[in-house]
């Protein structure tokens, strides 16, 4: 299926030019028929609708596209309820009492808040590398670590300025002073070619609402199997064990593989709709996806470049998210009158900065046609 007709499975973007991904993703019908039978049928047919296999294999089912999204094995991944709670479940479970976390100034407040809640019941400390103009610097995070760092825990792509770290770098720097390396993924996966493996990543979390373009309510986690044979999960209840069925609540054996981080039911048309989502990625080819935003995002900053105040925030190693602000200019006010126009044009403001974030669904003219009215604006 080409960008083009995949399209026609997001009714929105024939009266709305919608950029805004990083915020929200819009899902396509398939992944919203299929959630929403999901939850029809479990509504109204209760057990009938949902018997013993099912059950089990709704998570597994979502395990396995989880593997072919991250390139590793689906025993590697675990299904969680949101990106929030997987980073606390790692965190509590890895036991650590002393040493440095590090992390930056730029994350999204789900990444650092876990640790930073560990910390008042350790003599952990967290290092948080500080932003120049937005921007981290490669060399100084590089630098900070050392041995006394226990986890480095960032995002692939910083939510805020699109920033994009190398993460097999970071890895062989965290590993050669025996730390991990701890990534939300959620700014990247849906456009990103992912290698958790390769690029030998500790613990990759990512979750469904933006660029997988499933509904609220689900993330899975690559967590490497070495990591994995040796933590105990902090979060437990009856899908813990390897027989679900077997109910016994006087003894407590983990399951094997990451999967003994599931502990729960949960929003099962949500786990449905994300399994489908990445199965409608990948047909439309993740790597296509990433070379059709670079060429969006190409033409913005060269468009952006020529418009004079214009403050570019994103650094060269970036994902399909540009972050920039103008000279003097009321940003708020602009995002309104962008989103009032008669065909409306939906971006992000964060931290008085506007944040375009183009998805496969978008074409050259959404950008285009953002540049001329942005320009009207400003003028
Ligand atoms: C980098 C990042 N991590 C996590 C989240 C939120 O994740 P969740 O709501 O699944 O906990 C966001 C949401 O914007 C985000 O940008």
């Amino acid at each position: 299926m080409t960008f083009e007709k995949a399209r026609m499975d997001f009714p929105l973007l024939e009266r709305v030019n919608y950029l805004s991904t990083a915020s929200i993703g819009l899902v396509p019908n398939s992944v919203i028929d299929k959630a929403i039978s999901t939850f029809v049928d479990l509504a109204q047919g209760g057990t009938i609708a949902l018997n013993e296999d099912k059950e089990v294999s709704i998570y597994e089912t979502l395990r396995n596209e989880g593997s072919k999204l991250l390139s590793c094995n689906k025993k590697e991944i675990a299904v969680f309820n949101s990106v929030s709670e997987a980073m606390n479940a790692i965190a509590w479970s890895l036991g650590i009492k002393s040493g440095d976390i590090i992390s930056t100034s730029e994350e999204f407040p789900s990444v650092t808040y876990p640790w930073l809640r560990l910390m008042k019941d350790t003599s952990l400390n967290i290092d948080i590398i500080k932003a120049n103009k937005g921007c981290i610097s490669n060399d100084e995070l590089l630098n900070r670590i050392n041995e006394d760092t226990k986890v480095v825990v960032l995002s692939h792509v910083e939510y805020s300025t699109g920033q994009k770290f190398d993460l097999a770098q970071l890895a062989d720097a965290a590993h050669d002073v025996g730390a991990l390396l701890i990534v939300d993924g959620i700014q990247a996966a849906g456009y990103c070619p992912l290698f958790v493996k390769k690029w030998a990543v500790d613990v990759y979390i990512t979750g469904s609402y933006k660029w997988l373009c499933a509904p609220f309510g689900t993330a899975i986690a690559y967590i490497s199997p070495t990591l994995c044979d040796r933590l105990e999960p902090a979060l437990v209840g009856w899908r813990s064990v390897e027989d679900i069925w077997s109910f016994n609540p006087e003894k407590l054996v983990f399951t094997t593989g990451a999967k003994k981080f599931e502990y729960s039911t949960s929003a099962y048309g949500a786990k449905i709709g994300l399994a489908e989502a990445i199965h409608y990625l990948n047909e439309l080819e993740i790597r296509n996806i990433e070379l059709h935003s670079e060429k969006l995002i190409n033409i913005l900053l060269e468009e952006l470049g020529q418009i004079k105040g214009v403050n570019l925030i994103t650094p060269s190693l970036r994902g399909s998210i540009v972050t920039f602000n103008i000279n003097q200019k009321d940003i708020t006010k602009i995002g309104q009158q962008l989103a009032n126009l008669t065909r409306p044009i939906i971006i992000t403001i964060r931290q008085n900065r506007l944040r375009i974030s183009p998805h496969f669904y978008n074409r050259e003219s959404d950008i285009l046609d953002f540049i001329d009215e942005f320009k009207k604006i400003i003028q």
